[in-house]
């Protein structure tokens, strides 16, 4: 059967499921096998709010609804430390009256503290259909439909027609663990470029990634070694050469000063010209694993939120550690060069002692 067949045989047995949340749950998953995600999402939405709670219908619901759906929403908005720096930063750019333009919706809750701060109208933007659903609930439950419009579309689909009139102030919070790979700098330099006013406040202002030497002795336990008499160690080739660990974990201690590896400019709209970065590191002595990677946020010229690791420090963003194939005892002073290339939206970061085992002249891989 065509797709286009498939799909119209199932809206056509919409009617037939009304009222019976077990069938309307089972068409809202065949709906998601078919590709069709906002006839899935609304379907399973009733299904659930018509279930009784813990039944098999529920469990089907929830198993569309969450389709797709990361499970760092549940963390996010508890971090207080990144609402908070959020919320100062909408109220010091907001003003009464004044149009402000989100990118990426989720719960609302950035898109409803703007509102809350004064502006005259938000329309935010949601990729995902069944999040921007549960975001229009959220915002009327709260009492700010009519301020706040949540739109189900990628930032690329819109047009400045969508807003009014260029938007006085954007917000966004699609920073991915090493900032770039959830594609924060094509979605903002887009937006930048064709939805802002000119000298529109840009929420955050910039972004930057953050690099230290470290050890983290989970990482050596996580090498191969022998095990059972056997010699398992070509399999640690095969290792990702990034892990992500909890911003608070005692595992993890610096061994070098903190320096910034790339700085993004997120009001410029692009292009942004270091691809390819470097910083010289100098180690504080004692082991070292590898390089510990952390993010900071420059919400505006006051407010920053940064996930710098300490034992105990809570973030909904994870660092990442580039461990080295084996750990180094380092002498204190010993410079390390720690290099980081920009590749489309993927970070690559590596480390060796300076001077650099590879000539300055030498093209970099
Ligand atoms: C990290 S969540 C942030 C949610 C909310 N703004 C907050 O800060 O609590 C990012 C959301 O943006 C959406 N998103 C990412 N890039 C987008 C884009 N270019 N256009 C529309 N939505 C986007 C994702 O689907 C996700 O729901």
């Amino acid at each position: 059967m065509e797709m286009a067949d498939l799909r119209a045989g199932l809206r056509a047995l919409r009617p037939t499921v009304e009222g019976r949340p077990d069938a309307m749950a089972s068409l809202a998953r065949l709906f998601l096998a078919a590709g069709l995600r906002e006839e899935a999402a609304e379907v399973a939405s009733r299904a659930w709010d018509q279930a009784p709670q813990e039944s098999a219908a529920r469990s089907v619901a929830a198993m569309v609804l969450s389709a797709g759906v990361p499970d760092w929403h549940f963390a996010i908005v508890h971090d207080e430390a990144r609402n908070e720096a959020y919320d100062r930063a909408l109220r010091s750019a907001v003003f009464p009256g004044c149009t402000v333009l989100e990118i990426g919706t989720g719960t609302g809750l950035l898109a409803m503290m703007a509102a809350r701060a004064g502006a005259g109208r938000v329309i935010t933007c949601e990729q995902d259909p069944a999040i921007a659903r549960a975001a229009r609930e959220v915002v009327a439950r709260n009492g700010w439909s009519h301020c706040v419009q949540v739109v189900a579309r990628h930032s690329s689909a819109l047009q400045v027609e969508d807003l009014g009139a260029p938007a006085d102030v954007l917000v966004s919070e699609i920073i991915s663990n090493d900032v770039v790979s959830g594609g924060v700098l094509p979605v903002v330099d887009d937006a930048v470029r064709r939805l802002v006013r000119p000298g529109g406040s840009v929420i955050p202002r910039g972004s930057r990634v953050r690099v230290a030497l470290a050890e983290h002795e989970g990482v050596a336990r996580r090498r191969m070694g022998k095990i059972a008499g056997f010699d398992l160690r070509p399999f640690d080739r095969l290792a990702a050469p990034r892990r992500e660990i909890a911003a608070g974990s005692p595992q993890l201690a610096l061994r070098s000063e903190a320096r910034d590896l790339f700085t993004f400019d997120f009001t410029s709209g692009g292009p942004h010209p270091d691809s390819r970065a470097r910083v010289t590191l100098s180690s504080h002595g004692g082991r070292i694993d590898g390089v510990v990677q952390w993010l900071a946020l420059d919400l505006d010229e006051t407010v920053v939120y940064e996930n710098h690791p300490a034992p105990g420090a809570r973030s909904c963003w994870a660092l990442g550690f580039t461990p080295w194939a084996e750990p180094a005892q380092f002498p204190a002073g010993q410079k390390v060069t720690v290099h980081g290339h920009l590749e489309g939206q993927a970070l690559r970061l590596w480390a060796c002692p300076s001077p650099s085992v590879l000539p300055e002249d030498r093209p970099v891989l």
